[in-house]
């Protein structure tokens, strides 16, 4: 399984490039356009990154059709009040030189997140927006939204790698109809031990594959979406390349124990983190 499909009916690709931190134009197109040239057909970007023009120009000079290609970006929270939410998608179409995105995601649940869902299901329903969904959202203001909403979310993109795997927040997507996205399926390299784990080891030494491409495959393997990012041409083939081994139940059930439960990056739901957002700036608005 290459693909996944979303509760419209679009189907997304399991395995995308992920472009956060790629400031550098000039990286970012080489990257993407390695990434496109291994066979990704997912790229990820946000108005955040300060990459979509760069990301737009990678896509566009690919060479691949662009309905071959599946483009997420991902709306700053400062967007999201009074209208400004559809307006800044317009504004990031016009940075990607692209007529359509396959999926919008709300990037985190701070500020007026109603007023911007109910711009993105306009551009849903106007055809703009393929499908629309959100990340960093926890699964008390994930079953809010589809509440209150009437459109559900494609996709909840969150942070989940081997030492935090979200199984909770997993059941409720999956109650909901809800696509689970891994971002950071690598930790970001924050806790590399994660790849020395018996485990992890035990599962690349029986397929003959890397730690990193068994941590991918654990994830794939669940239907959870994944978008590693890296700017070196042999790391993101090998990130790409973990469609041709299976690991077995007892390595899926070996791995699911070394969860922490413990996000290091994206939990939204401390009074400190939501504190704090107020002060979080974003390079393209
Ligand atoms: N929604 C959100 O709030 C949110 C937050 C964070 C990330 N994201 C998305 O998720 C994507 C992935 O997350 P991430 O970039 O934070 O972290 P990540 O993909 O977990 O890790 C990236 C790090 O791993 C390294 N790496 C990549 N492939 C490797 C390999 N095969 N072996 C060893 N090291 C490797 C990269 O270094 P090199 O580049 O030097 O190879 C980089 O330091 C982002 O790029 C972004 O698109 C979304």
């Amino acid at each position: 399984m290459t693909e996944i499909r979303l509760n419209n009916g679009v189907t997304m690709p399991l395995l995308g490039f992920g472009t956060y931190q790629i400031t550098d134009p000039e990286a970012c197109r080489r990257s993407v356009a390695t990434a496109i040239e291994t066979g990704v057909r997912l790229i990820d970007t946000a108005q955040n990154y300060g990459n979509e023009r760069a990301v737009g120009e990678a896509v566009r000079a690919s060479g691949v059709a662009r309905s071959e290609l599946f483009i997420t970006s991902k709306v700053w929270f400062r967007n999201h009040a009074g209208g400004e939410c559809a307006k800044s998608v317009r504004r990031s179409l016009e940075r990607m030189g692209l007529d359509y995105l396959d999926l919008m995601l709300i990037h985190w649940p701070f500020g007026d997140v109603y007023a911007a869902w109910r711009d993105l299901e306009a551009l849903y329903q106007e055809g703009v927006l393929r499908a629309i969904g959100v990340s960093n959202f926890s699964p008390d203001r994930l079953v809010d939204l589809i509440n209150w909403s009437q459109v559900t979310p494609a996709v909840d993109q969150v942070e989940t790698h081997l030492y935090c795997q979200q199984k909770t927040a997993h059941r409720w997507m999956v109650k909901y109809g809800v696509v689970h996205e891994a971002y950071a399926p690598l930790g970001q390299s924050r806790v590399n031990d994660m790849f020395a784990l018996p485990a992890v080891q035990a599962a690349a030494r029986a397929h003959g594959k890397t730690p990193v491409q068994v941590a991918l495959r654990f994830l794939i393997q669940q239907g959870i979406a994944v978008i590693p990012k890296s700017v070196r041409p042999e790391r993101i083939r090998e990130n790409f390349d973990v469609f041709d081994f299976s690991l077995t139940e007892a390595e899926m059930a070996a791995l699911a124990l070394v969860d922490n439960d413990a996000p290091m990056i994206g939990t939204a739901t401390t009074p400190e983190r939501v504190e704090s957002s107020k002060n979080w700036t974003s390079r393209e608005l």
